[in-house]
């Protein structure tokens, strides 16, 4: 596949609670790359649809809420940011109703075309972590730097709880694996490592092993 941007990706996919967001922050903040999460850009779109009266199950009104909303992506600090019509919806995006309706909205394939530009036009500009569910498989196929970072799930419901939040991990993985439209799944060539007894670090450092193997330039890290 010809190469369409200058930038370096490195892909994290994983399940939820995975731990892939807090690895794919670290990893981002140690190579002075700019972490992007796409889950939150899913959930952004979850919480306007909620906003606005908009069953997350309805194609033709939420395709429609989108048209008409302007979505604006950005960097702060490092890490990706998202707009709706100006607004920010970084303080609603774990809640309970934004949890238990994201899985829906993110089968719906014009949400996933939206936002799939909205990603790849990252790497235009910078260098990037993105972590999500199909960055390595669909987003950014042609990345030689993917990872797939797992846990069991016991340890993933554990880490869910810790948090606080009250939230259906198994029912998000269920529908996140069976969507017709970029499923979760394992990109053929993605690096798998299973965090369940490593910690962030512990995951961030393979994944340090495995970008020099392949000859990333890391310098002094
Ligand atoms: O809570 P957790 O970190 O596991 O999930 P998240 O990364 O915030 O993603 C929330 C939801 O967005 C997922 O359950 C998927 O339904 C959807 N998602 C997706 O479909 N594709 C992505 N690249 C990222 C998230």
């Amino acid at each position: 596949m010809a190469k369409e941007h200058p930038h370096i990706v490195i892909a994290i996919d994983g399940p939820a609670a995975s731990g892939k967001s807090s690895v794919a922050r670290v990893l981002a903040r140690k190579l002075h790359y700019v972490y992007v999460n796409t889950g939150a850009m899913y959930r952004a779109v979850t919480w306007l649809a909620i906003e606005k009266g908009v069953p997350p199950v309805d194609a033709v009104r939420v395709q429609q809420l989108l048209h008409y909303t302007e979505v604006t992506c950005g960097v702060r600090d490092g890490e990706s940011t998202i707009l709706l019509d100006g607004v920010d919806p970084a303080d609603h995006l774990v809640s309970e109703a934004v949890n238990s309706n994201v899985s829906a909205i993110a089968t719906l394939p014009d949400v996933r075309r939206l936002l799939t530009q909205k990603q790849r036009a990252f790497a235009f500009d910078y260098d990037v972590v993105m972590e999500g569910r199909d960055i390595g498989s669909a987003v950014f196929p042609e990345t030689r730097y993917k990872f797939y970072v797992d846990a069991s799930p016991e340890v993933r419901a554990q880490r869910r709880a810790r948090q606080g939040l009250q939230d259906s991990i198994a029912a998000r993985d269920k529908v996140d694996s069976s969507r017709r439209t970029s499923p979760l799944t394992i990109a053929e060539d993605a690096h798998v490592i299973d965090s369940s007894n490593l910690t962030v670090e512990g995951v961030v450092g393979e994944i340090f092993g495995r970008l020099k193997q392949k000859g990333l330039p890391l310098g002094e890290l």
